[in-house]
């Protein structure tokens, strides 16, 4: 088994967490490297579901050793329940198989206040993001204002920089949001509290997981969000904050490019997206309201519901080059059951040309318009489906075109939430 990035070709919520939790079972190590808790991996087991946001959903897997990079960052509260959780609910999470950066930025409750704050303020020109702290932590860790974990372990390392950074960023709060200050003792009372819970699993992880490539063992590194919503090559300024493709795998955890091997791509079956920007191939009418019921498409971890439209091809081209993909995973192809015509957007039109290339510029994106291929569609339920060859031949068919227009090979296609729904194509591993 080779080191493998996976990660999310479209706008997050891919369904990353089900596909995670699935190879994790090949190798040895997984580690996230970039986002935090904004992300929100569901994963069914049997009857049960569970939803993952700070740990990484190989956790689930026994023997296993789970790893938060450097390039994460973290809500201490937020992992310290969800540790609680997953131990109340019978999984291991413990020194030895949950590893996190002392490199890692830590969230503290100025940046929540301040990401809530200003989507308040800004009416139309909101990002929609999660509230969870997420830009204005990259943010302070860009401008060198950042606490770490190795901070929040330290009390008088965590006393020096609360005290250095809390008034520059109580003077944006109450000057610029016109909200109250926050308080150094209370928030030091609470954040010494979680460093002294936290101590125990923290390590230099990049050093952790190179010696474990030397020692022979293998590294599946665990993207959040999605490709298009990557601070660099994402529809920027309607991102998140963090490097959500390959190339963050690297940055967030310490290991070399020349140590990963192959890049999968998880991508659904039609496309979602939460927040607001722009989405060429959207569906506002009855058939994406459809797609959203069928598909259950309501955000793991604010609850909202996303936006849907068919397939877009032409964004996923772009995905896989700036990525390296080598193969999808396809989601949710049980969803499209139903309908009688099924589209993949396989190009953009802007001002009445076709583009050859997917736009850098937000603004020319906004006015895209979708170049449609139609397909038909199939009524079968396919859930119960075990082998590509019982797939109905316009399932198939679909298949095919994703394969065709995306200039991508499939994987696995899955067909419902469960660890038994889904089908292998080819075998990478
Ligand atoms: P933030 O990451 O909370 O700053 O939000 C920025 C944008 O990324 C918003 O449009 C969010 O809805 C979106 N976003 C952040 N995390 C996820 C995710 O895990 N899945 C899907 N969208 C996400």
């Amino acid at each position: 088994m080779p080191n493998v990035v996976v990660i999310g070709a479209q706008w997050g919520d891919e369904g990353k967490g089900r596909i995670v939790d699935l190879i994790s079972e090949k190798v040895d190590i997984i580690a996230r490297y970039q986002g935090g808790n904004n992300a929100g991996h569901t994963i069914v087991i049997g009857e049960e579901k569970v939803v993952l946001h700070h740990l990484p959903s190989g956790i689930l897997r026994e023997g296993k050793v789970s790893v938060i990079g450097n390039g994460v960052v973290v809500d201490p509260k937020v992992l310290l329940e969800e540790i609680q959780n997953l131990r109340l609910a019978g999984y291991k999470a413990d020194r030895e198989n949950l590893k996190i950066s002392d490199r890692a930025h830590v969230i503290m409750p100025y940046h929540k206040e301040i990401d809530k704050g200003r989507e308040e303020s800004c009416g139309n020109t909101k990002i929609g993001t999660t509230g969870r702290g997420i830009g204005p932590v990259y943010e302070d860790k860009a401008a060198r204002r950042g606490i770490k974990v190795s901070d929040l372990i330290d009390p008088d390392a965590l006393s020096h920089r609360l005290r250095e950074v809390l008034p520059d960023r109580n003077l944006y709060i109450t000057k610029v949001l016109g909200k109250e200050p926050l308080d150094f003792q209370e928030i030091f009372g609470e954040y010494e509290a979680y460093g002294k819970e936290l101590k125990e699993f923290t390590c230099d992880v990049s050093k952790l997981l190179n010696d474990s490539i030397t020692e022979g063992k293998n590294i599946l590194f665990e993207g959040a969000q999605g490709a298009l919503l990557d601070i660099d090559f994402g529809t920027y300024p309607y991102v998140t904050s963090s490097s959500a493709s390959s190339g963050g795998a690297c940055t967030g955890t310490g290991v070399s490019p020349t140590k990963i091997d192959s890049v999968l791509g998880i991508a659904k079956a039609y496309t979602t997206r939460v927040g607001e920007g722009p989405f060429p191939s959207e569906l506002s009418g009855e058939t994406g309201e459809r797609l959203r019921e069928l598909g259950d498409e309501y955000g793991a971890t604010t609850g909202r519901s996303r936006r849907c439209g068919w397939f877009d091809a032409f964004a996923i081209k772009y995905a896989s080059m700036i990525n390296g993909i080598s193969h999808i995973a396809l989601t949710k192809l049980d969803v499209l059951s139903g309908f009688e015509k099924i589209k993949i957007c396989t190009a953009y039109r802007y001002k009445g040309k076709v583009l050859r290339d997917f736009p850098s510029n937000n603004h020319t994106l906004s006015e895209c318009d979708p170049v449609y291929q139609e397909l038909d569609g199939w009524n079968e339920d396919i859930s119960g489906v075990r082998d590509v060859s019982e797939l109905p031949p316009q399932a198939r068919d679909y298949l095919d075109t994703i394969e065709q227009s995306t200039g991508v090979p499939l994987y696995a296609v899955s067909l419902g939430a469960s660890r038994e729904k889904i089908l292998f194509l080819n075998e990478i591993f």
